[in-house]
């Protein structure tokens, strides 16, 4: 059978807790003997049949909370409410209703919440919510709700929702998840809010453009590309300048001509992380109907070998006229950002330009699952994308922009080359977008007349229970345990959705702002 939770975070100092009717979590609290009420954060104690609920976890917030603030006292709201769901998750047949007392923090016991119970699957029986078929009959669904109802609660929700989506976007695999797929799902998500304009371009549209840099990696498949463009226009002039966020959106990459090796290739259905990502996040904001003009788009293709597919040394005119050539067709990612920033900056004029992709290995490397490594000329928009990552403990960590690096990618016999060798694999990536963004470049010792960031997510895209994969001579070695740093208690081991929640976090604080 499967049971009705209700989950309060109690402070072990102040154990007051919010009743629910026949529940009174001080005397519940009380009732442990000392020695039972641990103060490590995220110690769930069950009480079985509780009147209105089959079972009641009291979660400790642990010791010295009364006196934690800010960001640090979201976090460990966060751990708790995802602990005490951990808790009562797998009892019976589960949980099918979960009220939470939120009343320390309605926002991020909202979203510790909703990710807490997102659990991806497409097994059959019982039938699965992600069932892209939708004819399995009638899905379980937790029922979460909460008895300390806000806006704040209310906004949390929406922040964890659009995250969830994003991981859906990005698990489920590239059969079902083609370009054309994509944006139909976008459209779906979208459809009757409003303010928001969806235009699903192909490819002939892309080929007038003279999109060849993102057209040259969907040549080796048979799946049509397209390039997906959403506007949304909340601010209070239709005319205002737009933010743009552009998603990497390759639904899957083998890497090409230049094949990646079968070991977790299938990882790479989540290649499109980027566009899942940045959709989700305005899906979020356009909910919110937040005060202010986006336009977010994602180049989405295949990159695949074929007769037809693009090969090493290859060189290709981007749409804004430079040269580059093709070293490495699995650097596929800043060929189809080139002429999908190109666009955006002429086209739009936006003022702040962010783009989100999956896009070197070697930014886990550097950051591993912890932070998002994010690029960027501004110090004022990595500020506030800092600010806001540390606020939904969604991280980011500046790496280096710099033209020293340039050597690395300048010195083939194309303008550009796709790839810069080994060292700083993140650093000459990022360092080859910026030549695509118009206007980053300060002209007449003015300022550049966009700000932009690159945000490289193929680090923090999926949290794994690793294994030690390689020695230091890169021979694979199995078996060999590694200290676990995520998943956290609110979000299991897959794909993450990150960074979705700092995403609508910093739109939500720049559109406050005006
Ligand atoms: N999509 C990959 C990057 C990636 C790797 C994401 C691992 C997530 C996990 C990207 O297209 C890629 O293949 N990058 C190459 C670039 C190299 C060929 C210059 C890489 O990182 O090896
Ligand atoms: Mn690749
Ligand atoms: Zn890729």
């Amino acid at each position: 059978m499967s049971s009705k939770a209700y989950v309060v975070p109690i402070d072990p100092k102040n154990p007051a807790g919010n009743a629910a009717p026949g529940v009174n979590p001080t005397s519940l609290w009380s009732s442990l003997p000392p020695a039972q009420k641990p103060a490590k954060v995220g110690t769930s104690h069950l009480f079985y049949g509780t009147p209105a609920f089959d079972v009641t976890a009291l979660v400790s917030l642990g010791e010295g909370f009364d006196s934690k603030t800010g960001d640090v006292r979201r976090e460990i709201v966060r751990k708790a409410v995802g602990s005490g769901i951990k808790s009562v998750k797998g009892l019976g047949d589960g949980v099918s209703e979960a009220v939470i007392d939120a009343s320390t923090d309605p926002h991020a016991a909202a979203v510790a919440a909703h990710l807490a119970l997102y659990n991806f699957s497409l097994k059959t029986s019982p039938p699965s919510a992600f069932d892209v078929r939708g004819t399995t009959g009638v899905p379980k669904k937790v029922e979460i709700s909460t008895n300390t109802k806000t806006a704040d609660w209310d906004r949390g929700v929406v922040y964890a929702n659009a995250q969830n989506l994003a991981r859906t976007l990005m698990e489920l695999p590239a059969n079902m998840m083609t370009p054309t797929a994509f944006c139909e799902r976008a459209q779906t998500e979208f459809s009757g809010i409003p303010n928001v304009e969806i235009i699903v371009r192909d490819e002939a549209w892309a080929a007038e453009k003279g999109m060849r840099t993102f057209l040259s990696v969907t040549q080796g498949t048979d799946q049509p590309a397209k390039f997906l463009e959403i506007h949304y226009k909340g601010a209070p002039s239709k005319d205002a300048q737009p933010l743009a966020f552009v998603g990497k959106g390759i639904t899957f990459d083998s890497g090409g001509i230049s094949l990646k090796a079968s070991e977790d290739m299938k990882l790479m259905r989540g290649d499109m992380g980027g566009a899942a990502t940045v959709v989700s996040s305005l899906l979020a904001i356009a909910q919110l109907q937040l005060p202010i003009n986006i336009v977010a788009v994602t180049p989405l293709c295949e990159n695949l070998p074929g007769p037809k597919a693009t090969k090493p040394g290859d060189v290709i005119y981007a749409m804004n006229g430079k040269s580059v050539e093709v070293d490495n067709t699995d650097a596929e990612g800043r060929l189809v950002l080139a002429d999908a920033l190109y666009y955006v900056s002429t086209e739009f004029k936006p003022h702040t330009v962010i783009d989100v992709a999956t896009l070197t290995g070697a930014i886990e490397v550097a950051l591993g699952e912890i932070y998002t490594g994010v690029f960027t000329t501004s110090d004022t928009l990595w500020d506030r994308l800092s600010v806001a990552g540390e606020s939904e403990y969604d991280r980011f960590w500046r790496m280096p922009l710099d033209e020293d690096y340039g050597p690395q990618i300048y010195s083939s016999n194309a303008d550009l080359c796709n790839t810069g060798g080994k060292p700083a694999g993140s650093c000459t990536a990022a360092l080859f977008l910026k030549a695509f963004v118009n206007g980053i470049e300060a002209k007449d010792g003015q300022e550049p007349s966009v700000r932009w960031a690159h945000l490289d997510i193929a680090g923090t895209m999926e949290d794994v229970c690793h294994e030690q994969k390689y020695d230091l001579n890169n021979d694979v070695v199995r078996n060999t345990p590694f200290i676990c740093t995520r998943p956290t208690p609110y979000q299991e081991k897959g794909m993450t959705g990150r960074p979705v929640r700092a995403l609508v976090e910093f739109v939500r604080r720049l559109s406050n702002q005006g």
